[in-house]
């Protein structure tokens, strides 16, 4: 199989692409780099450089490559960016979208997964949280990526076109070897704010709220490892490749952190203090996360491999200790 990965330089993106490599499939990445790594992309992979926004740089690509699938992830993802610049979210995420959607069409390329979240619910009415649960986003970032999900539902109803929609919960960890892993700038992502203390970048972590309805009064959420989250794509992939229709998957783990607890396992993990201090709630959080992913095991066969918090921060922190300034060293 050749797979098309948008955003192959980016987070999750790149454990895609390394996992598609050992699996012995051949890979293209395409990323405009504005938030992707160079250093992220597998030297396997072959490397287009642009923006999905520009239509004639993905009917190249799909004219020159024969591309069995693709698998999209290049939007921008911070919660908070998109509700002071909710634009930017409509412009990248909904737009760059339209225009892939209209060359796949034009160029009779007929499956695709991509990433949603765990943001298009919103304040959840359940714990654990369905697929067919409310879908009601508290932020811009949510309601493009619930866009996105539309627009791929009336597209593929009036085209012959598949698509898989992923909704992630917490995405953490990084890749087995230390190669890659998780590097944002700006950093907002609790575990690796938290693994900034032992590094020496930060002196502390702010705890957002402590009086919440939960166990200790913390958020929970619901950590799932990103080489679990890159197998789910393949995984979808396959079940397209099979002939199966659209469809939408929660990936998470289905176990529930408290930030707290997520803290004291960093603390146990890098042998450091890791000093935290309570600060007011962050606009927008729900006080808990937690997923069903009863329908990813069954349809797709999803078994995720870390599902112990431990064991996740540990491949967190080989990454991080190792790359303090991410991929820049
Ligand atoms: N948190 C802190 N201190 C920090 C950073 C985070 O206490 O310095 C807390 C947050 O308030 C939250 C938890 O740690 O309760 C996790 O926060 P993250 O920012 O790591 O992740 P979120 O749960 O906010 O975001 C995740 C995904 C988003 C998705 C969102 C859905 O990363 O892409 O879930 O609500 F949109």
């Amino acid at each position: 199989m050749t797979i098309l990965i948008l955003g192959g330089a980016g987070y999750i993106g790149s454990h895609t692409v390394y996992e598609l490599i050992d699996r012995g499939e051949d890979v293209i990445v395409a990323d405009n780099l504005q938030t992707g790594h160079i250093e992220a992309v597998h030297p396997k992979a072959e490397f287009y450089k642009g923006d999905i926004r520009d239509k004639s740089f993905l009917d190249e690509i799909f004219k020159k490559e024969k591309i069995d699938a693709v698998i999209h992830f290049a939007a921008n993802s911070l919660v908070g960016e998109s509700m002071t610049d909710p634009l930017k979210y409509y412009d990248n995420n909904l737009y760059g979208t339209m225009v892939l959607l209209k060359s796949m069409v034009e160029n009779g390329i007929d499956k695709i997964v991509f990433s949603s979240t765990a943001a298009v619910y919103g304040e959840p009415e359940n714990i654990p949280i369905l697929e067919a649960d409310r879908t009601e986003p508290t932020n811009t970032y949510g309601e493009t990526k619930l866009s996105m999900e539309k627009m791929f539902k009336w597209v593929s109803g009036a085209h012959n076109l598949r698509y898989v929609s992923l909704r992630y919960f917490n995405a953490c960890g990084a890749h087995v070897s230390g190669k890659i892993g998780e590097a944002h700038n700006p950093e907002s992502h609790l575990i690796p704010i938290i693994l900034q203390v032992p590094n020496g970048k930060r002196k502390e972590v702010c705890i957002f709220g402590d009086d919440y309805p939960t166990k200790d009064g913390t958020c929970v959420r619901d950590y799932i490892h990103v080489t679990d989250l890159a197998q789910a794509h393949i995984l979808a992939v396959d079940y397209l490749m099979k002939g199966n229709s659209s469809d939408i998957f929660n990936l998470g783990n289905g176990v529930g952190f408290t930030v707290k607890e997520v803290i004291e396992t960093a603390r146990k993990v890098t042998g450091h203090p890791v000093p935290a201090v309570i600060s007011p709630r962050r606009a927008g959080d729900p006080a808990q996360l937690i997923a069903s992913s009863e329908k990813s095991k069954s349809v797709l066969g999803w078994k995720p491999q870390y599902a112990d918090i431990e064991e996740i921060i540990a491949t967190a922190w080989k990454w991080h200790k190792h790359h303090p300034d991410g991929f820049s060293k």
